[in-house]
């Protein structure tokens, strides 16, 4: 392939040296693949650049990068760009180029480019001429190439010019084509793009009926005479069941859908414990000569809703213990990475999720592929307005026209994923309160329906009064509720019918490793930081105990998901400033305090309380920190999470005693909309109230009698030491996977400094590169991308990603007053990578 490249490169740089460089011409080879990743070798502008379209145009002063790209994340930090959005610049305009050369002998062949995602108001050209566009950077889309491509050693140039507007989104878009890019290459007569439908009608022990629908696109001027063969193979590459061969005629410039059904004996199910995937492979035959493979992944299981048991999941009720993630991926802003992706689920996994909305918009296909293979079901959601406005530039603009397009192309792109289980029409919706609202509302469901007939539609409603009064919430098949556990069972009551959960639930606030006395402490600004305790809410919202409370007490109510699983740029509550444009004491807050996992991918203290809540695995988890110096003899409330029987505090080797699970009660404050008098009385929780004095907190859990968990918090002395550790140190040579590297700051004995905030330097070296820092602190401006960063509370987060040479890379780490410290990641290109 490099070789190759030269060559035409050489060659193309001798008799046309004026625009093309070497470094930004890309030779396509012909493989016989079907999908080639598109990403690299594209320049780069930020501003706008009048006839960047066209071929002709000097593009060599340009930023040479390789996709997925987000202009935004690389800063700076500034409130004029408004913290609602991370206080980051997504807005503007900004220019990508490509120029790439096919060889004479790919004409015939059908090129396509699918773009999975860009922010936002993108519109395309080849060649000079316009493909087309799309305002919605949440959709995939994609244009045939073919008509304008050139062969040869005359250069094709796409060129991307993308317009995100200001006060577009109430959170942190992104900017730039922050998904993939791909080409697909086919003979003119092919499946068509995301042209395979693949559903279970007939589920059994013995059997599944697996019902394929096939469309064919015949992209030439000729009647087409074509064999479509569709095989079902297990995760081993094995035949299950029998092949299907059906004859067909494409007229020109037509599409035929092809419906067969074929049989899968002894299925294996695709559940969350066992997430099984079977892959349908589509072939279209000329004769004898197959010309297009398309294969999709697909799982056999069945989903119902059932007013008195909730979700089943292949007949078995399971509650959902679910997230909403927003799609950015903390210092690595919305650019989409596999390993980033992979990381948030695996951490949400561990606390017990098993379910995830993605709040509020179509996810990238990479979550959806995760989610397939980790067991995780997922809500999938189109958008967070229609036309009434939430934002001055928001969907409402677009949405008369392009609603209905970006909602079909989303079905048709993930309706084969079976870890959807709802198809979500919108989010906390204003027309939910408009007397027409509801026609809309049936507009989408109707559309959905029709889309895809296997999966129920849903809506986060957030003023469920006004909903059920308006038939809003008559035209949702599920119906989700945002903010309202207290009124679950009076709903299920007044429609015996319905089917109910918690579409968005909690916003409860903290800081990672944040104390304040007393314990519903609540500290106003120039404090950025929110108490630990897990007491914080805003007014709308509550702690994890009140849904807990709830959900327990109604097992008919199928789950909640709650918001949100990692804390997420933009969107700062309960520092509004932005709201109205008045952010001089709430600045730097600049990303959400809700996440149970920091913005770093650190567990806040919550995530072990819904652990404890989800999860059977023996746990406990012990707060706060416990260096109190200056409140020697002062109270101090000391907490346990814990999902065993019974727990004991050691204060200094001192017992205080068993506490039983759900045996006491613990007042936590709410919000006014929960209980009137704004307590409420939670089970959840071991609390104590210790004196201080230094030396240690020991909690030990036991079940059944027996120790099965401890966890002890020592007073840290002054910040030694540096420890670095990586989640992995052996990663894939691709140019694109991470390793994540905890940084802590320990004292000389080895416990975490909880007020550490230490700038510590990062020397990294060989096969990989710095693609990130952070610390989890919600109200900095330090920049994500830089080879420093302070200690927060005394963690920090360095992300390496590899080059695509295999090596070694080598980190240092430094900081003054602090012994250094150094790690090797090794990098292989043999590493299965997927
Ligand atoms: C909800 C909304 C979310 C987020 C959240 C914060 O009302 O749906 O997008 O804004 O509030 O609590």
């Amino acid at each position: 392939m490099r070789s190759y490249a030269y060559l035409i490169i050489t060659a193309v740089l001798l008799q046309n040296p004026i625009h093309v460089r070497a470094q930004q011409v890309a030779a396509i080879q012909i493989s016989g693949e079907r999908r080639i990743n598109f990403d690299g070798n594209w320049r780069f502008h930020k501003g706008d650049a009048p006839g960047a379209e066209n071929n002709g145009f000097d593009d060599s002063q340009w930023t040479l990068l390789r996709l997925p790209h987000d202009w935004a994340i690389e800063g700076p930090f500034e409130e004029s760009f408004n913290p609602s959005t991370g206080g980051l610049p997504v807005s503007g305009t900004g220019w990508y180029r490509k120029t790439f050369l096919l060889p004479e002998s790919a004409k015939g062949r059908v090129f396509t480019i699918m773009f999975d995602g860009a922010m936002s108001n993108s519109t395309v050209w080849l060649n000079g001429e316009e493909l087309g566009g799309r305002p919605y950077g949440y959709s995939s889309f994609y244009f045939n190439l073919t008509p304008h491509l050139r062969y040869g050693s005359d250069p094709n140039v796409l060129a991307v010019r993308l317009q995100p507007e200001p006060d577009a989104s109430r959170w942190y878009p992104g900017a730039g084509i922050y998904r993939n890019v791909w080409l697909d290459i086919t003979a003119p007569v092919h499946v068509a793009e995301w042209g395979t439908y693949v559903t279970t009608p007939e589920v059994t022990d013995a059997k599944a009926t697996v019902a394929i629908k096939a469309e064919i696109q015949n992209q030439s001027e000729h009647e087409a005479q074509v064999t479509i063969r569709n095989s079902v193979l297990d995760e081993s590459g094995n035949a299950a069941g029998k092949p299907s061969t059906e004859k067909t005629a494409v007229s020109p410039e037509a599409t035929r859908t092809v419906p067969t059904d074929l049989t899968v004996p002894d299925p294996h199910r695709w559940d969350m414990d066992h997430p099984y995937l079977y892959t349908v492979v589509t072939e279209v035959l000329d004769g004898d000569r197959v010309v297009d493979k398309y294969s999709t992944s697909f799982g056999i299981r069945t989903i119902a809703f059932d007013p008195e048991k909730g979700f089943l999941l292949n007949g078995k009720a399971r509650k959902i213990h679910g997230v909403c993630l927003h799609h950015d991926l903390g210092a690595l802003g919305a650019a989409v990475n596999w390993r980033a992706t992979q990381r948030e689920l695996e951490i949400m996994k561990a606390a017990g999720v098993n379910a995830v909305r993605t709040s509020h918009n179509p996810p990238s296909p990479e979550l959806l592929e995760l989610a397939d293979r980790m067991g995780l079901v997922v809500m999938d959601e189109s958008f967070d307005m229609w036309k009434i406005p939430k934002v001055p530039n928001g969907y409402s603009k677009y949405f008369d026209e392009w609603s209905e397009r970006d909602l079909r192309d989303m079905v048709r792109r993930d309706r084969n994923h079976p870890s959807i289980i709802l198809w979500s029409i919108g989010n906390e919706i204003p027309e939910q309160r408009s007397p027409d609202g509801w026609k809309e509302a049936k507009r989408l469901t109707d559309l959905f329906h029709d889309a895809d007939p296997t999966r129920p539609t849903t809506s986060a409603m957030n003023d469920w009064e006004n909903a059920i009064r308006t038939h809003f919430a008559d035209n949702v098949d599920i119906k989700g509720f945002n903010y309202q556990p207290m009124h679950y069972e009076q709903i299920m009551k007044d429609h015996p019918g319905w089917v109910v959960y918690g579409s968005e639930t909690e916003s409860c606030v903290s800081s990672r490793g944040v104390y304040h006395l007393s314990l519903e402490a609540y500290e106003k600004p120039p404090s950025h930081e929110i108490s630990s305790y897990d007491t914080v809410a805003p007014f709308w919202a509550y702690c994890p105990d009140v849904e807990f409370t709830y959900q327990d007490k109604l097992p008919n109510v199928f789950g909640e998901f709650v918001w949100t699983g990692f804390d997420y740029l933009g969107e700062p509550t309960p520092y509004f400033g932005w709201r109205d444009k008045d952010t001089a004491k709430d600045w730097p807050a600049r990303s959400s305090y809700f996440g149970f996992v920091d913005l770093a991918g650190f567990p806040k203290d919550r995530y072990y309380l819904y652990q404890s809540e989800w999860t059977t695995k023996p746990m406990v988890h012990l707060l706060p920190h416990w260096n109190w110096q200056g409140h020697e003899g002062q109270t101090i409330p000391v907490m346990a999470y814990s999902n065993a029987d019974e727990v004991e505090l050691f204060v200094n080797g001192k017992s205080l005693g068993r506490k039983k699970r759900f045996g006491e009660i613990f007042e936590i404050p709410v919000g006014a909309n929960v209980t009137p008098d704004r307590k409420f009385s939670s089970k959840y929780r071991f609390v104590w109230r210790v004196p201080y004095q230094p030396g240690s907190i020991k909690a030990v859990a036991y079940s059944g009698g027996k120790q099965v968990a401890s966890q002890e918090i020592r007073t840290a002395g002054t910040p030694a030491r540096i420890k670095l550790s990586a989640d992995r140190s052996l990663i894939h040579a691709d140019g694109d996977d991470l390793s994540y590297i905890t940084v802590r700051v320990e004292d000389k004995d080895g416990n975490l400094c909880p007020d550490a905030d230490n700038l510590v330097h990062f020397n990294v070296t060989g096969a990989g590169d710095i693609a990130g820092v952070d610390n989890g602190n919600e109200a900095t401006t330090e920049p994500f991308h830089a080879d420093h960063r302070k200690a927060y509370h005394g963690l920090a987060l360095l992300i390496v990603r590899s080059r695509e040479s295999a090596g070694r890379i080598h980190v240092v780490a430094t900081g003054d007053g602090l012994a250094q410290a150094q790690l090797e990641i090794r990098t292989q290109s043999t590493v299965a990578r997927k």
